[in-house]
């Protein structure tokens, strides 16, 4: 069973039980690393705790949500080895797994519905990697994090 990190803040907590249960209805065991109610909070609080859990395996991948989905993936892409994207549509959705191999999708509760996130989530989810010539271009980001330039 894939084991999914989900996290977010008082912007994004508005989509996640949709998320959550989205999630377990295509086989996922989810971990939820809050928030739990939508009290402000700090969204790199949230970011990192899922991008952690997804980088040291924890998790296999990872869904986070603030308001716009950039502040939170902007926090997740600081832990090496997250690729984290932000996701406005299912187009989106399926190329940031076939082409970028997303480990971790950022969505945004003020900027996308929750009927909008499910699918989001569900394309996502189900696409595959392409590999090949894309690979060549994670090397290419990963040579970055590690300073080879
Ligand atoms: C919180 O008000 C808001 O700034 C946050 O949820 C997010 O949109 C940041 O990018």
């Amino acid at each position: 069973m894939t084991k999914v990190a989900v996290g977010c803040d008082h912007g994004g907590f508005v989509l996640k039980d949709r998320v959550v249960k989205t999630l377990e209805a295509l086989g996922a065991e989810v971990v939820d690393f809050g928030c739990y109610d939508d009290s402000s909070v700090d969204y790199p609080v949230y970011g990192e705790k899922v991008a952690r859990a997804v980088a040291s395996g924890e998790c296999e991948v990872g869904v986070i949500m603030c308001g716009t989905g950039i502040g939170i993936s902007i926090a997740a892409n600081k832990v090496k080895g997250i690729r984290a994207a932000v996701v406005t549509n299912p187009y989106m959705a399926k190329l940031t797994k076939n082409h970028n191999n997303a480990n971790v999708i950022a969505l945004g509760g003020r900027v996308i519905s929750e009927d909008e996130a499910e699918e989001i989530v569900r394309v996502w989810y189900t696409a595959e990697y392409e590999g090949g010539r894309h690979q060549r271009r994670l090397d290419m980001i990963a040579d970055i994090e590690e300073d080879r330039g």
